[in-house]
């Protein structure tokens, strides 16, 4: 039977939140120092910026930037980053055993956000960290008061607040690797009444909270615990909530191309636990419906393999054309979940687990680089369904359990069609790496001038690491008719005008 694909761009399912394709820059390994930040190198510009990964964020239009962690979080105290370097602590850092020189701080940060165009996203430290050391860094990052940390943020030179409007309640502090591992009750209790202080101080930020999974106990339990609205602070506010979203974690990695391109669909279903744990809690606390529904944070999201990676900390990850096929099954779980998504966040933007990859000389973009991109630029609007009858995939799976809670398919599809319901985009990863399907199309008119946008390679552990230039898009041109002909082991946009 001829595989097939129809979608239909008259019906418009959920609303795409374009923070989907946000970044992630943690103090870890080259992230920052080497990554983001490289002053005295010829590249960067008078800040200490990279000009090279400054130009990459904006190719990709990344809309919001998690910092400073991660794990680096759990022992960071935010004053040793502000103020005069010469005055600024060196510290030793327990979540990878370095050294933080504190050259890089909240206004660095706040300054490569606006030089980058992207927005601030601030997770607080739930480890060695205080209410009053959080409450005053939203204090310097937002007020416009006459107060002491307003204050001293126009000191060190800053006289307008940054309105840094994402707040996350702690990072993975259900980890064992955790400094402060909490348990899930002692976390509860802790982000319900940090949340609470911080949305007195300001009640226009969102705040995140920290989830594990987004399959687990832990989530259920602190989503139960915090997902209420009969709070001071909100004064019985029907209309407002404490949480605003809840954050979930996944990586996926095999050594298999079938397991490791399709191990992202775990990460879909993961999704759709959350959305059933946020709704249960609701019902359950008898949240009523004016009161708006969390949505999900996928704070950290890709393929992630420490054994495997290379270089510092086991985090240098040296991309194929596999991991880049299973990247753009994230980004399409990510459109056909929309309903449920507020934000995500590759982790992470530049050298580590990451699609960017500085050197001193010039800047790598990796086979997941290219997925990404395109999905930024044209995956944007809102979802429409498709419908896709194809083969699926029947061998091992990685996680195990995605087998029987989800599909499979050899081809892996998502369409969006753009803000003012005029542009259509499929997006069609072929994992198979043998067979290029040949595929009725329904919905795309014949005739109709198509676009057409391929990332691919000669096999599935091609790369581009070590001056390769093996996985790249190439464009084209189609006028659509019945069918098109899908590579093997690729990626293809088709965009057209309706
Ligand atoms: O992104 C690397 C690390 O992975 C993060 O610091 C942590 O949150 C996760 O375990």
């Amino acid at each position: 039977e001829q595989p097939s694909i129809s979608v239909n761009p008259a019906h418009k399912t959920a609303k795409i939140n374009k923070n989907i394709y946000s970044g992630f820059t943690e103090h870890m390994g080259r992230c920052i120092y080497g990554g983001i930040y490289d002053p005295g190198n010829p590249l960067s510009d008078e800040n200490g910026f990279r000009k090279d990964v400054i130009e990459a964020f904006q190719e990709i239009d990344v809309p919001v930037t998690r910092y400073p962690g991660g794990n680096f979080v759990a022992t960071y105290h935010w004053l040793d980053g502000v103020g005069p370097k010469e005055n600024r602590p060196a510290r030793p850092e327990l979540a990878w055993l370095g050294l933080e020189p504190n050259e890089f701080g909240t206004d660095e940060f706040m300054k490569w956000c606006e030089v980058v165009g992207t927005e601030p996203y601030l997770c607080l430290n739930f480890g060695t960290g205080t209410l009053d050391e959080a409450l005053g860094w939203l204090e310097y990052c937002n007020s416009t008061q006459n107060t002491y940390y307003a204050n001293l943020r126009r000191k060190n030179g800053r006289e307008e607040p940054y309105n840094v409007k994402y707040w996350a309640l702690g990072n993975e502090c259900w980890g064992p690797w955790q400094v402060e591992q909490m348990t899930k009750e002692d976390y509860a209790k802790k982000a319900y009444q940090w949340a609470k202080a911080l949305k007195l101080l300001d009640p226009s930020i969102t705040l995140i909270l920290c989830g594990e999974t987004g399959y687990s106990s832990w989530d259920y339990y602190v989503l139960k615990q915090c997902v209420k609205w009969d709070v001071h602070g909100l004064g019985g506010d029907r209309t407002k909530s404490l949480i605003d979203m809840h954050s979930i974690h996944v990586y996926t990695a095999d050594k298999e191309h079938y397991a490791n391109a399709t191990a992202p669909r775990g990460a879909e279903r993961a999704i759709q636990m959350t959305s059933a744990l946020i709704d249960l809690a609701r019902i359950e606390n008898n949240v009523p419906h004016t009161v708006p529904r969390p949505t999900i944070c996928f704070d950290e999201w890709n393929v992630w393999d420490p054994v495997r990676a290379p270089g510092e900390l086991g985090a240098e990850e040296s991309y194929t054309l596999s991991d880049a096929l299973a990247v753009s099954i994230f980004l399409n779980g990510f459109i056909r979940q929309a309903r449920d998504m507020g934000m995500a966040n590759i982790a992470q933007s530049v050298n580590v687990i990451s699609p960017l990859m500085t050197t001193k000389d010039g800047i790598v973009k990796q086979a997941s680089y290219w997925p990404y991109m395109l999905f930024s630029r044209y995956m944007r609007g809102w979802t429409i369904p498709v419908n896709v009858r194809a083969e699926e995939y029947e061998g091992r799976t990685n996680p195990e359990w995605i087998r029987g809670t989800i599909e499979t398919p050899f081809l892996d599809v998502s369409a969006a069609i753009d803000e003012k319901g005029e542009v259509v985009t499929l997006a069609v990863v072929n994992v198979h790496e043998e067979k290029s399907y040949d595929v009725k199309l329904d919905g795309i008119p014949s005739g109709k001038q198509v676009d057409v946008y391929t990332v691919g390679g000669d096999h599935v552990q091609a790369g581009n690491m070590g001056g390769k230039e093996e996985v790249k898009i190439v464009e084209s041109k189609w006028d659509a008719k019945d069918s098109y002909v899908f590579p093997k082991h690729s990626l293809t946009l088709l965009r057209w005008r309706i």
